[in-house]
């Protein structure tokens, strides 16, 4: 979209359904923070990237029925995106997305533009220490900084009680959650579960990128999860078995590329050794062609 949105977007969209109440749109951090102020009572947030998918809009859901208030955030922010990586073409639909959240009742959409984020001598950064620096720190390395640091600025702007996350993530949820206590936030951080396509293929914005070999083939990833997951409820805790065998299922995919596999400890992300504790999490990443697919299973 040209210009900045307004409600005449909508209308353009669904010319003849009964429309819910427009949802605000705020476009920049002060507006952001005036609408907070005139809306007292809880708050919630959920913070996205947009083109919008129904992971995202479980996460909507699951915070509308928890607060007073809800505010979704779609800012597809440039310091989490390594200089290789696909910022410039990462996928965008607002008009498409602005009605799916007024569909969903949300009462604002927080549409920061990057130089509001970001102006000219912009220099300060968050950084959280242990917890990003295997797996998806090391892949890509500053990602998470540009994470944690637009995450503060949305949770500063929008001062909301509770923020949905969801457990696709999952190392970003736990550098969120960590965040949080570390600086005294009080924001009640709300894990949310993954949603799946009907053939277990995660759901991401990033699917778009497949073509459609690829994307019959990318189920696989959740039948090596629950490969694992099976084996954890027969009581295998050796990590390298664990590993070995959702790295063989993967491999025997010729368009599959795996990126690593790792099972590590639940909370710290510490890759394990030898037996695996009562918590651990098995994650992993497969490119198939140059698209990277995340997915991952929660042991206990
Ligand atoms: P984005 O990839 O748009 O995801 C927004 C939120 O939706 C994240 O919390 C993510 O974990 C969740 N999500 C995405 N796919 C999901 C699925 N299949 N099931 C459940 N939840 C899912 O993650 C980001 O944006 C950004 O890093 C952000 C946190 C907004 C910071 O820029």
């Amino acid at each position: 979209m040209a210009h900045a949105p307004t409600d005449a977007d909508y209308i353009m969209i669904t010319p003849d359904q009964p429309l819910k109440p427009a949802p605000a749109i705020l476009t920049t951090p002060a507006a952001m923070r005036r609408w907070r102020v005139a809306h007292p009572g809880t708050l919630g947030l959920v913070p996205t990237m947009g083109f919008l998918h129904e992971g995202h809009l479980d996460l909507v859901r699951q915070a509308r029925e928890e607060n007073r208030h809800l505010v979704v955030s779609i800012f597809v922010n440039p310091t989490q995106f390594g200089p290789s990586e696909d910022f410039e073409k990462y996928p965008r639909d607002e008009v498409r997305d602005l009605n799916l959240l007024r569909e969903a009742e949300v009462d604002a959409v927080y549409l920061p533009s990057a130089v509001d984020m970001y102006p000219a001598g912009y220099q300060t950064y968050v950084n959280v220490e242990h917890v990003t620096r295997p797996l998806e720190g090391a892949a890509r390395p500053g990602h998470f900084q540009g994470v944690a640091t637009v995450v503060l600025k949305l949770f500063n702007a929008a001062n909301p009680d509770r923020a949905y996350f969801g457990k696709k993530d999952a190392q970003q949820l736990r550098v969120i959650q960590r965040m949080t206590r570390d600086l005294d936030l009080g924001i009640d951080i709300v894990p949310c579960e993954i949603v799946r396509e009907a053939d277990g293929l995660a759901m991401s914005s990033r699917n778009v990128y497949l073509s459609p070999e690829q994307r019959g083939a990318a189920p696989v990833l959740k039948r090596a999860l629950d490969e694992a997951r099976a084996l954890w409820a027969g009581g295998e805790r050796d990590a390298e078995q664990l590993r070995r065998r959702v790295r063989a299922m993967i491999a025997a995919e010729p368009l599959a590329e795996i990126d690593y596999i790792s099972l590590a400890d639940d909370e710290s992300l510490e890759e394990i050794a030898g037996t695996a504790p009562e918590r651990a999490l098995l994650s992993l990443v497969v490119k198939f062609g140059r698209t990277r697919l995340l997915d991952n299973v929660e042991l206990r």
